[in-house]
C-alpha cells in the first residue's frame, strides 16, 4: 500500500545514521552528541532513585500531559534568570526539542504555507517541517545571523507564517544573531505578523564572550514560541525538552500532544526535577564549558593547519558545530560517502532545506576525544586534498578533449 504523500519527504532524512555511535575505525564530527564522559551520570543515578522511591506510586501513573508542575517550576524559574518571562504555565514539557518543533508545525502549517528556515539550519527541523509539507523559503546566514534585507525581500514577496531560528550557536553554522538583527527580526515579525519559533538548545553553552538577550526576552507582542532542552547540557537519553509561550499557544500544544503521546514519562521528569533540586546546573555547565571550549579550539586549529586557503572556516563562540565552506569543485555529499568508514560527516546538502548547496561541511567537536578530533582533522586534510587534485585531474583531462 503506497504511504501517505505527506510522508515521502520525511521518510527519507539520514537522520537516524547522525545519532550512531561511531563504528571501530571511525571518528565522528557527524551527530550533535554530547561527550558521554561527561553525563552527571552518578548526580542523576541518586535523583532518579530517589524519584523511584516515591512510596505514593504517583511516579509510576498517568500524570499531566503539560508536564509535572513543580519541573515547569523549576524551568521557569532558570528562564527567568535569562529574562525570559515564562510561568509553570507557559511551559510544556515535550520528548526532547524535536517533539517541539514537530508540534509547533503541526499546529500552524497547512500544506503550502510558507514557512522562513534559515540556509542552512538544523536538520531535525527540516524533517519535522517537511511532514506538514511546507514551502519552504531559505534565508542566508551571515557571520552576525540571519540576512535581513533577504528576509524583508522574501516577506514582502511571500505571506510567511512562521520564521524558525537558532540565535545562539546555530546549528550548523555556529553563529550567533546580533542584537541589531534580533530587533529587527522581533520588528518584521510584527510588520507582516509572522510567528517565531527561537530553538535555543545551544544557549547555555558559550566559551567566550557574554550572552545576548532572547528574542523571546526581547518580544513585546508575543510572537516568539521559546524551544529548549536538556539534551545538549544534561542528557539526550533523557528526552527532556520544553516549550515556553503564550499561554493559549500552549494549552493548543498541549491537545496536540495528549494526540500525539498522551504525555512524557513522569518518572523522568521527576528524576530530572529532583536533580535540579538537588545539584549546581550552573557548576555542572561550567564544567562542560570548559571541556567544550578545549575541543573547539582543538577543532579550529586541526582545520586551520589542514584545510587550504581557499576554505572558510568558522570560529564559533559556543554550541557544538564548526562550519567549513570548502571551494565550490569540492562535493561534501560525495566526500563523506567516500570516507565514511574512518569519517562520519555532515554534507552540508542535508543542512539546506531543498538540498541544493554541495560544498559545505558540519562538524561536530563535542563527541570526539581531542586526539581524535586532532586525527580526524588530519584524515579531513587527506580527503580534500585529495578530492582537489582529482578535480584538477578531471578540468585538465576535459581540456585535453
Ligand atoms: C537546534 C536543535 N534543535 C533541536 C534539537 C533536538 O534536540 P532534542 O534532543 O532536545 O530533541 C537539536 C539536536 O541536535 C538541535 O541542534
Amino acid at each position: 500500500m503506497d504511504y501517505a504523500e505527506r510522508t515521502q519527504r520525511a521518510t527519507d532524512n539520514g537522520l537516524g545514521d547522525l545519532l550512531a555511535a561511531p563504528t571501530k575505525n571511525q571518528i565522528s564530527f557527524a551527530g550533535g552528541l554530547p561527550d558521554p564522559k561527561l553525563f552527571p551520570q552518578q548526580e542523576l543515578s541518586v535523583a532518579f532513585a530517589a524519584a523511584m522511591a516515591n512510596s505514593t506510586g504517583d511516579q509510576f501513573q498517568y500524570s499531566d500531559a503539560q508536564g509535572f508542575r513543580p519541573l515547569r517550576e523549576q524551568l521557569a524559574r532558570l528562564l527567568q534568570r535569562d529574562g525570559v518571562r515564562a510561568t509553570a504555565d507557559t511551559i510544556a514539557m515535550t520528548q526532547g526539542a524535536q517533539q517541539a518543533l514537530d508540534l509547533i508545525a503541526r499546529l500552524y502549517i497547512n500544506p503550502g504555507d510558507t514557512i522562513v528556515v534559515e540556509a542552512p539550519t538544523y536538520p531535525g527541523a527540516i524533517s519535522a517541517f517537511d511532514t506538514y509539507e511546507p514551502h519552504y523559503e531559505g534565508v542566508p546566514v551571515q557571520s552576525d545571523g540571519m540576512d535581513m534585507v533577504a528576509l524583508r525581500r522574501v516577506l514582502t514577496e511571500r505571506r510567511v507564517k512562521l520564521i524558525y531560528t537558532v540565535p545562539d550557536f546555530q546549528n550548523p553554522t555556529g553563529t550567533v544573531m546580533s542584537l541589531n538583527k534580533r530587533r529587527t527580526l522581533l520588528a518584521l515579525a510584527r510588520e507582516f505578523d509572522v510567528m517565531i519559533i527561537e530553538d535555543a538548545p545551544y544557549r547555555w553553552l558559550r566559551y567566550n564572550g557574554i550572552n545576548l538577550p532572547t528574542l523571546s526576552e526581547l518580544d513585546q507582542s508575543d510572537r516568539v514560541i521559546f524551544v529548549d532542552s536538556m539534551s545538549k547540557v544534561l542528557a539526550p537519553g533523557l528526552r527532556v525538552g520544553w516549550v515556553h509561550a503564550d499561554a493559549e499557544i500552549i494549552k493548543d500544544l498541549v491537545a496536540l500532544k495528549t494526540g500525539a503521546d498522551l504525555e512524557s514519562s513522569t518518572l523522568t521528569l521527576r528524576g530530572v526535577s529532583q536533580y535540579l533540586a538537588d545539584n549546581d546546573l550552573d557548576a555542572h555547565i561550567a564544567a562542560l564549558r570548559h571541556n567544550y571550549a578545549q575541543k573547539r579550539d582543538a577543532m579550529v586549529a586541526g582545520l586551520r593547519a589542514e584545510m587550504p586557503g581557499t576554505a572558510i572556516i568558522s570560529a564559533p563562540q559556543g554550541g557544538f558545530f564548526v562550519w567549513l565552506e570548502l571551494p565550490t569543485t569540492i562535493n561534501t555529499d560525495v566526500l563523506a560517502r567516500e570516507y565514511k568508514d574512518e569519517l562520519a560527516l555532515v554534507p552540508g546538502s542535508m543542512t539546506y532545506p531543498l538540498h541544493d548547496h554541495h560544498n559545505g561541511l558540519r562538524l561536530a567537536f563535542t563527541h570526539a576525544s581531542i586526539d581524535d578530533i586532532k586525527t580526524g582533522c588530519q584524515r579531513l586534510g587527506r580527503a580534500v586534498r585529495q578530492a582537489m587534485a582529482n578535480t584538477v585531474t578531471i578540468r585538465n583531462d576535459a581540456q585535453a578533449h
